[in-house]
């Protein structure tokens, strides 16, 4: 039998989704740490809960509410679904959305068609997705046309190298890899961001960042999906290296560190956000805009209608955050911050 690359990485995406569904893919013992912060509550709040506005800019784009749907997935069957029915969900809400990786696109252009959102989401601030151990110059047409087929307006490189050394026939060169990146940064044709996939970007990968021209970092960090525990089950059936998949760094303290070395940078809270009140929190400590990813997945292979009703019920209670700390935007909320908890 003759190995096929493309079919190999569409059954790997498959197998991805397959164990997000059945297996505890998320931290075990490591939290994201926003349990040690509440938001200042104001009994004498002045807002109105109907008049509250989280509209917000994120790469040049306005926004109904500062929340993006992770990045996922594509290249799969099961994807064209899932990505179709997060894409509508996004053009009701006025929300963005990250595509998963495009790697099986410039692979494979037939693969294309599970990324094709546009149809359902017009108006939709769209992120496309490479790793960034396969971004390199010989990769920029593959990538600038998978962009442009999309129609999206900016580009999230990930970088994972700790999936990548969990996962059978792994990336794990990635020396060189920031170099590569500042030499293609500037033909790829749109804002460049980069994201964790949930192991978290902290201080020393933030000061390599500095002077940097990327417009976003998504620190995406640990205490939600981990990504050494999902490889783990997919490789082994089982957690063979429990400290691996519990190793990150939490996304609140991601959040800080990033924020620190970086104060003027756009930067998203990823990694473990599940309600409307990590979102507050995140928001309130310098995200321009809050991601989620697993908690969705479900829903959008079951309809439209599920990944509506998951994100309503989560921009309500992030509602009623703004409204119980007394701040009628998202400047307001910033301003407030949190209290940490001793
Ligand atoms: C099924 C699935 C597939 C994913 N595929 C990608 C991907 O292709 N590219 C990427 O940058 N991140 C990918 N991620 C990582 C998410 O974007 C996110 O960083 C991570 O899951 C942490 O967020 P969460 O705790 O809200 O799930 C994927 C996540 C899930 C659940």
């Amino acid at each position: 039998m003759t190995f096929d690359p493309v079919a190999s990485l569409a059954h790997r995406k498959r197998r991805h989704i397959d164990v997000c569904l059945t297996e505890p893919v998320d931290y075990q013992t490591v939290t994201t740490g926003f349990e040690r912060y509440r938001l200042p509550y104001n009994a004498l709040t002045q807002t109105d809960l109907e008049a509250i506005d989280l509209g917000t800019e994120f790469l040049g784009r306005r926004l109904r509410a500062p929340v993006l749907i992770g990045a996922m997935t594509g290249g799969a069957e099961l994807s064209g679904i899932i990505n179709r029915n997060l894409a509508a969900a996004a053009q009701q809400l006025g929300l963005g959305m990250m595509l998963g990786s495009q790697r099986v696109m410039i692979d494979d252009t037939a693969a294309g068609v599970s990324f094709d959102v546009r149809e359902a989401a017009p108006d939709v601030l769209l992120i496309g997705n490479i790793g960034m151990a396969q971004l390199n110059r010989a990769a920029v047409p593959g990538l600038t046309g998978a962009l442009g087929r999309v129609g999206a307006d900016a580009l999230a490189v990930h970088t994972n190298p700790l999936q990548e050394a969990m996962q059978h026939n792994g990336d794990t060169d990635f020396s060189g890899s920031l170099g590569r990146l500042r030499e293609v940064i500037g033909e790829i044709g749109c804002p460049v961001m980069v994201k964790e996939v949930g192991h978290g970007f902290g201080a020393a990968a933030a000061a390599e960042l500095a002077g940097f021209p990327i417009a976003a970092v998504d620190v995406a960090g640990a205490g939600g999906t981990s990504w050494a525990r999902i490889e783990q089950y997919v490789r082994y059936g089982e957690v063979r290296y429990p400290a691996l998949a519990e190793w990150g760094i939490p996304t609140a303290q991601a959040l800080c560190e990033v924020h620190r070395a970086l104060p003027a940078m756009p930067l998203v809270a990823s990694g473990g956000i599940r309600t409307g009140m990590d979102a507050a929190k995140a928001l309130a400590m310098g995200a321009t805009v809050v991601a989620v990813a697993r908690p969705l997945l479900a829903p959008a292979i079951e309809s439209v209608a599920a990944v509506v009703d998951w994100l309503q019920d989560f921009l309500y209670e992030l509602l009623v955050c703004l409204h119980g700390c007394g701040a009628a935007d998202l400047a307001e909320l910033r301003r407030h911050g949190v209290v940490e908890i001793d």
